[in-house]
């Protein structure tokens, strides 16, 4: 008997990290749906990447009932991978030039989208994952991957936000895979070092060689791909659990 695709779930899959794991899950054979703010370039991304094994629905990561409703349309399905890649990167100095500080809500967005709204999709999927029959001997009911940073342990100047961020995935892991193992479902992260994603290669050439330099080996930005490979080895790889995993040529930041 032919078997159903395996169905994931990746946030922020309209562009960079987020859309290359879409793109390489739906070539492994599996069927996504890609939760994004982005309703403008969503559907017609999704109908691009699979007209029938990629779907997409408008989800502020944020937002509790924007989750709850997405989550629950998708009742039927047995989701077996959620990955989180929505977030955003703004550098702010905590005072500018003029001495005054940064403006409290600069500092919780960032934190809210990354940190808040990563760990919202991540409750209402796993309530939905326990609710899966065990797809192995070890009793696996899903997986979760949440995409962290290496600024969540050498945060650049700028990023006091970000990193912070972060630092919070960093910090969820080991307990959310504490919280969870019981339902049968695992959980880790992917700190990333500098992927060639379209934000950053819109930067200059000289900007980008910047970057990659300070990368060890392989001189490079990171491909996208290269995520996407770790995301599904990591689904793949039963015995992965409560770890964040740096994905970036031994780099190290330094203050900028
Ligand atoms: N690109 C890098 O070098 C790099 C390095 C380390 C970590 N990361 C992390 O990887 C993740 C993806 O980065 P990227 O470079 O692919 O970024 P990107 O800007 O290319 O993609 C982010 C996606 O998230 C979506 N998004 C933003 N806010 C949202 C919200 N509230 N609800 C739903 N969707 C929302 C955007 O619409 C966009 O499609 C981010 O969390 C980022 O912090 C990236």
């Amino acid at each position: 008997m032919k078997q159903a695709p395996l169905f994931a779930i990746v946030t922020g899959g309209c562009s960079g990290l987020g859309h290359a794991t879409s793109s390489f899950l739906i070539a492994a054979g599996w069927e996504v749906c890609i939760f994004d703010i982005n309703q403008e370039q969503g559907k017609q991304i999704s109908f691009t990447l699979h007209p029938t094994r990629c779907s997409f629905k408008q989800v502020d990561v944020t937002n509790v009932e924007s989750v709850e409703q997405a989550v629950n349309d998708l009742a039927d399905e047995r989701i077996s991978l959620l990955v989180n890649c929505a977030g955003i990167a703004p550098a702010k100095r905590m005072l500018n030039r003029q001495g005054e500080a940064i403006a409290l809500d600069d500092f919780a967005k960032v934190i809210n989208i990354n940190l808040i709204g990563s760990f919202n999709v991540a409750r209402l999927v796993a309530a939905s994952m326990a609710k899966n029959e065990a797809s192995n001997e070890d009793g696996q009911r899903g997986v979760i991957i949440n995409t962290a940073s290496v600024a969540g342990y050498e945060g650049q100047i700028g990023q006091t936000a970000y990193a912070a961020s972060k630092a919070g995935l960093i910090g969820l892991t080991l307990p959310m895979a504490r919280d969870l193992a019981a339902s049968g479902i695992r959980v880790n992260s992917i700190a990333p070092g500098i992927m060639g994603t379209p934000m950053l290669l819109a930067m200059p050439e000289n900007v980008q060689e910047g970057l990659a330099s300070n990368v060890q080996h392989p001189k490079r930005l990171g491909l996208p791909e290269e995520f996407a490979k770790l995301a599904l080895h990591i689904f793949e790889n039963s015995y992965i659990n409560g770890e964040t995993i740096r994905l970036d040529g031994a780099l190290r930041m330094p203050p900028k």
